[in-house]
């Protein structure tokens, strides 16, 4: 290897370093504690900020359901900016998973749907991701 390569080796070297600092970092700030309102009989503005609200559709001609998950309830939205947001939200069927979103933040908020087929399905489970504030879930019967 010639002077010149070794510099080129380096420099790449260097960049996947600080690379994998940055990704290292944004890890380390994920909130993944699973979140429990105090009442769930009577939500506070922050509880109500990130518990998904699910809302079950119309059924098409397979015979899907189209199940839509929004993060916020009572006219409280989460928001998406660059170090506060939802970044992913799952779908469970009785307690079987039937999808994830995974979400960037700014160009998405706090919002997925699912079409589902719920025959035998007599519970519905939601769980989204706020990277500060934890997990939170909600659960419906349909
Ligand atoms: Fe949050």
């Amino acid at each position: 290897m010639n002077r010149r390569e070794a510099i080129k080796v380096a420099g790449v070297a260097a960049m996947m370093v600080a690379v994998s600092a940055e990704a290292k970092m944004a890890v380390e700030h994920m909130n993944r504690m699973e979140m429990k309102p105090k009442d769930p009989a009577k939500l506070d503005k922050g509880e109500l900020k990130h518990t998904p609200l699910i809302t079950v559709k119309g059924k098409d001609a397979k015979g899907y359901t189209f199940v839509e998950i929004t993060i916020g309830q009572g006219g409280i939205m989460h928001p998406s900016t660059a170090d506060h947001w939802i970044d992913f939200i799952e779908l469970y069927a009785n307690g079987k998973l039937v999808g994830k979103s995974t979400l960037e933040p700014e160009i998405s908020r706090g919002a997925a749907s699912f079409s589902v087929k719920l025959d035998s399905v007599k519970e519905l489970k939601a769980r989204a991701g706020c990277n500060l504030h934890g997990i939170w879930t909600s659960t419906v019967k349909v």
